[in-house]
């Protein structure tokens, strides 16, 4: 597999037309890093794949990702970390473990498109780190602060969309998914829901201390609501990459 292919986003493999990005290389412009957060269930794959879809009208060269993921070497890692046996795995083990798959994501995927001018969607990222093993596990957050910027070679988020839904909502998701996955990934289902409720709030926190990067969504509304409001976030951004994004 490639690595630039979004397993899960078959529906809409990562995909850009070289042209453009020859272009926007030319004029020496980095790509857009746009990713998605949330606790499990939240929504976000489902919008991902629409603003791909809306980049893709706008004919502005794109790549999917995820996390962990997106590599061949980082899938390797994420079967290890979301498979039920893992349950009961050391905080710590996974903390790495997550940084591990992303380093390689880093390095191999993310950092060579944006260099080349393509924005890249990644569904999830840091953020998850800080939310999930820094908030819900208790893991201290400046240390993880550092293990990302040991790990991400200074690439950062220009924009951040956290799908904001009550575990008790998102869980039923979850579950109703999980049943019908090929693959085993029903640890995290697993967890308790007060552990889904201090992620939210994790979540909730990063959105107020980086207002302008992390923008928190209700996600309880319809699929079409969220994916507009979306937009109207992304658009200043991706007005500067492609004339028809302006208003
Ligand atoms: P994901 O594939 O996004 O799952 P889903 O689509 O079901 O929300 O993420 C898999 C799980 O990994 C999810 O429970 C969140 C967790 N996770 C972390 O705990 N830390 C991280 O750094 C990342 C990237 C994910």
């Amino acid at each position: 597999m490639p690595p630039q292919r979004a397993p899960r986003s078959r529906r809409k493999p990562s995909s850009h037309s070289p042209g453009a990005a020859f272009s926007l290389r030319k004029r020496g412009a980095r790509g857009l890093f746009l990713t998605f957060e949330g606790i499990d269930g939240c929504g976000k794959t489902t919008q991902l794949n629409l603003l791909s879809d809306y980049l893709a009208r706008l004919g502005l060269p794109y790549l999917v990702t995820r996390e962990p993921g997106g590599t061949e070497l980082g899938e390797q890692v994420r079967k290890i970390l979301l498979r039920r046996s893992s349950a009961g795995m050391d905080p710590r083990n996974e903390l790495l473990l997550y940084f591990a798959s992303r380093a390689q994501n880093v390095a191999q995927v993310i950092r060579p498109a944006l260099a080349e001018g393509l924005t890249v969607l990644c569904d999830r990222f840091t953020d998850a780190s800080l939310a999930f093993q820094g908030y819900g596990r208790g893991l201290d957050l400046r240390f993880i602060r550092r293990l990302h910027r040991f790990a991400c070679q200074e690439v950062n988020p220009d924009l951040t969309f956290v799908l904001d839904i009550r575990p008790e909502t998102s869980v039923k998701r979850a579950r109703k998914r999980n049943l019908s996955a090929r693959h085993d990934e029903g640890r995290f289902e697993q967890e308790a829901l007060a552990f889904h409720q201090r992620v939210r709030q994790g979540y909730r926190a990063l959105a107020r201390q980086e207002p302008r990067r992390v923008k928190l969504i209700p996600a309880e509304d319809d699929i079409e609501t969220i994916h507009q409001k979306i937009v109207a976030l992304a658009r200043p951004l991706l007005a500067r990459l492609s004339r028809k994004a302006r208003p």
